[in-house]
């Protein structure tokens, strides 16, 4: 699916790399994935490096089982293993190239082979999730709405469509259930303005306004 939104522009080239403190998370996840993260290698010990990968590398931003507790780094515990896979692909190949995933992310994943992002993957998919909390009574009970019914005045479609009357998503669909509000307004932000260059996802939050964004994402981060 990434392959059909790249661009390969030249300005995500050039930004690749300045972020220097960065340089040392992706030292010490070299180090620990030592030739296991390496394509050219056996690719068995994957999945015994994967989960040390996760917790003492990923671990520092997205929790030691991806259930984070800072909203700006999203929660990975129990998204589906098919997703997680692509995003990390998206990032090694940088094609998901907002601010924050070219900073915290492009680095993190540009050494990753194949199989330790399958191993990667199936870890956090195994967690589980705990639910977030938060938000008004008035402002989830709109968000609800929106997710189940869309905004058909701005045709805006319903989110369970995709991501699942549960939101607990399905391969490609992500598990939208209790993710930051914070971050899933920034990628509703990100995916409007292209940043986040997603055909399917920009087509349905062109026309959604920012005060539904925000109850859509308050309604999300409460759901188990
Ligand atoms: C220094 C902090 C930091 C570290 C360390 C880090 N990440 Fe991230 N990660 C982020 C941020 C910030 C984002 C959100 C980027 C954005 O807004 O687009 C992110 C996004 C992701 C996503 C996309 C999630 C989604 O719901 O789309 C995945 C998957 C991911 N990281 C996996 C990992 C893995 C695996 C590692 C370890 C190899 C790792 N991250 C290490 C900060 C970090
Ligand atoms: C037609 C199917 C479809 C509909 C309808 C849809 N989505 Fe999505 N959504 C996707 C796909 C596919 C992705 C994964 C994009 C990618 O591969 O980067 C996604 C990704 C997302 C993400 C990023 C998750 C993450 O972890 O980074 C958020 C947030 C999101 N959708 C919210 C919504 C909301 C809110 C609605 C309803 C207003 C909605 N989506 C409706 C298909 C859909």
């Amino acid at each position: 699916m990434h392959d059909t939104h790249r661009d390969g522009s030249p300005r995500r080239r050039q930004r690749r790399g300045r972020h220097a403190p960065l340089l040392l998370g992706a030292a010490t996840l070299l180090c620990l994935a030592g030739g296991a993260a390496r394509s050219d290698e056996p690719t068995a010990v994957a999945p015994v490096y994967a989960p040390k990968i996760a917790i003492t590398v990923c671990g520092t931003c997205h929790g030691p089982d991806g259930n984070s507790t800072n909203p700006k780094f999203p929660r990975l515990a129990g998204q589906d293993p098919t997703y997680l896979a692509a995003q990390l692909k998206a990032f090694r190949s940088q094609v998901r190239g907002d601010p924050d995933a070219i900073s915290y992310m492009w680095g993190m994943a540009a050494e990753l082979s194949d199989e330790t992002i399958d191993a990667l993957a199936a870890y956090y998919a195994g967690q589980r999730a705990q639910p977030g909390a938060g938000g008004t009574s008035a402002r989830i009970s709109r968000g609800r709405d929106i997710y189940e019914h869309g905004v058909a005045a701005q045709g805006v479609p319903a989110c369970s469509a995709c991501h699942g009357s549960d939101a607990h998503g399905l391969q490609n669909f992500p598990r939208l259930a209790g993710q930051h509000a914070q971050y899933v307004l920034k990628q509703l932000a990100s995916f409007q303005s292209n940043m986040r260059n997603v055909a399917i996802m920009h087509g349905v939050a062109q026309n959604l306004n920012l005060d539904d964004m925000d109850a859509v994402a308050a309604f999300l981060e409460v759901q188990p």
